[in-house]
């Protein structure tokens, strides 16, 4: 434990924690996640689910995180550990969840990247949704391409992580997040000027009760985690580092705040244009790219725009990526004593392998399918967001809520003498609402996996 605590910089304020924090949890998730499952899984349906479970399950979740981290002062397995030592594996459930996420994510990343370049060369100015599909298409059915990207991603994220210069990233954030924010607002207010707009709004906020079945359910939950970074060890970690002085019920609701009116605020920008340049809602991870550069192209400055918001979604992207490397380097840092900078470079090698068929797998691998219908990119996807992750914070809800115990997690989360109105609800939410609820759905999460792989 000690030489990642020593090597890894930590904030020296409340703002540095909230801005790694949010920084983790505000990411492509997001800005390019959350509008295209949305529009997969029936609009306002899908947000009713969703903030009903960000309410009962996520924000609870990210407070007892917080408070594990914070009151252990440990990385995720060492805080697990530290208190029960039969509970070290659910800290390596995390690292192996980072794998994975990082598999699939730096794919998009690597789509950021290229976009970026796109952007700048003048390439995207266009409203016509089928050379827009083409310039999509084309690029990620170049395997030399996607893999080139994903790589470029991967090293950055490693730079990062390895170079320990997240105090310049903190600061950037500073300056970066912000502006991301009002970006993305006035992106959203032109999506909302354009003609039948409406249609969208109405398809986001208006809930058809029929479109909400078991599939909905489990992605609602899924989102609500993958959103949050809850589940496998990022915001223990973090917690870990945040002064006993600091309130951390205030701290625990400002990042779901935050992260919330992001992803609203993205499908405010993506949802409504969609309907106006009569897109297709249901097209999936290709919803950002194809829409928003519509979106640019219809606006004075469109050009600019562009880049200006390429470059602050690969910001955000980043800091979430390297929430997710800093998590498995410090497994191996202090678990198996390995250099940093050594497990930093094999394991983004390793992850850097593990992306390459998801990479590959809407160009050259369209029709391969790893398991039953599911590709690899999907099947990465799946894999964390709906089992990994829940399967975490089922356990982290047990853990807290039994092991720790609330009375416990009480004491430390009120240590300065903070008042906590919430605190029986808190308790009985983590206790008896959290596991049950997210058991249920994790069991129906596998049976459908089990289905799609065997089909
Ligand atoms: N929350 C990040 C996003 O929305 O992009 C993704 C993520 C980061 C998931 C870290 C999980 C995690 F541990």
């Amino acid at each position: 434990m000690k030489e990642s605590l020593q090597t890894r910089d930590s904030w020296n304020s409340k703002l540095g924690f909230i801005l790694a924090t949010a920084g983790s949890a505000v990411g492509l998730g997001n800005l390019w996640k959350f509008p295209y499952t949305v529009g997969k899984n029936g609009g306002g349906a899908f947000l009713l689910v969703y903030m009903i479970f960000l309410l009962l399950i996520g924000y609870p979740l990210m407070l007892a995180a917080i408070t594990l981290g914070r009151k252990t002062k440990l990385c995720a397995v060492g805080a697990y550990k530290s208190i029960n030592k039969n509970w070290a594996f659910v800290g390596f459930l995390g690292v192996l969840c980072g794998f994975f996420i990082l598999a699939f994510y730096s794919t998009v990343g690597g789509w950021v990247i290229y976009y970026l370049i796109e952007a700048l060369k003048g390439n995207l100015n266009t409203t016509d949704s089928t050379l827009l599909a083409n310039i999509f298409t084309n690029f990620i059915s170049s395997p030399q391409k996607s893999i080139l990207y994903q790589a470029a991603f991967l090293f950055v994220t490693y730079l990062i992580v390895v170079k320990g210069i997240k105090n310049g990233i903190e600061k950037a954030s500073k300056i970066m997040m912000p502006t991301l924010l009002i970006m993305i607002v006035i992106i959203a207010f032109r999506s909302l000027s354009l003609p039948n707009a409406i249609e969208g709004i109405k398809f986001l906020f208006i809930p058809d009760f029929s479109k909400i079945n078991l599939n909905v359910i489990m992605n609602a939950l899924g989102q609500v985690f993958f959103s949050l970074s809850i589940g496998m060890g990022v915001i223990v970690t973090y917690g870990s580092y945040l002064d006993k002085k600091e309130n951390i019920i205030l701290a625990s609701t400002y990042i779901p705040l935050l992260d919330t009116f992001v992803a609203l605020v993205a499908g405010l920008a993506t949802i409504p244009a969609v309907f106006s340049f009569n897109f297709e809602i249901a097209q999936g991870p290709s919803l950002m790219f194809i829409t928003l550069p519509a979106v640019f192209s219809s606006m004075s400055f469109g050009y600019l725009f562009c880049i200006v918001f390429f470059i602050l979604v690969l910001f955000a992207a980043l800091t979430s990526s390297i929430s997710m490397l800093e998590v498995c380097v410090s497994y191996f840092v202090d678990e198996k004593n390995t250099k940093r900078s050594t497990s930093a470079i094999y394991i983004t090698l390793v992850i850097f392998l593990m992306g390459i068929p998801a990479s590959l797998s809407m160009g050259i691998l369209k029709d391969f399918k790893l398991l039953g219908s599911l590709n690899f990119f999907d099947f990465y996807d799946k894999l964390t967001s709906n089992i990994f992750l829940p399967l975490g914070g089922f356990l982290l809800a047990i853990f807290v809520g039994y092991v720790l115990t609330t009375k416990v997690a009480l004491e430390e989360i009120t240590i300065n003498n903070e008042k906590f109105i919430l605190s029986d609800i808190w308790c009985f939410l983590i206790k008896y609402i959290v596991p049950p609820l997210v058991f249920i759905i994790l069991i129906n999460s596998l049976k459908e996996l089990f289905i799609l792989i065997t089909n």
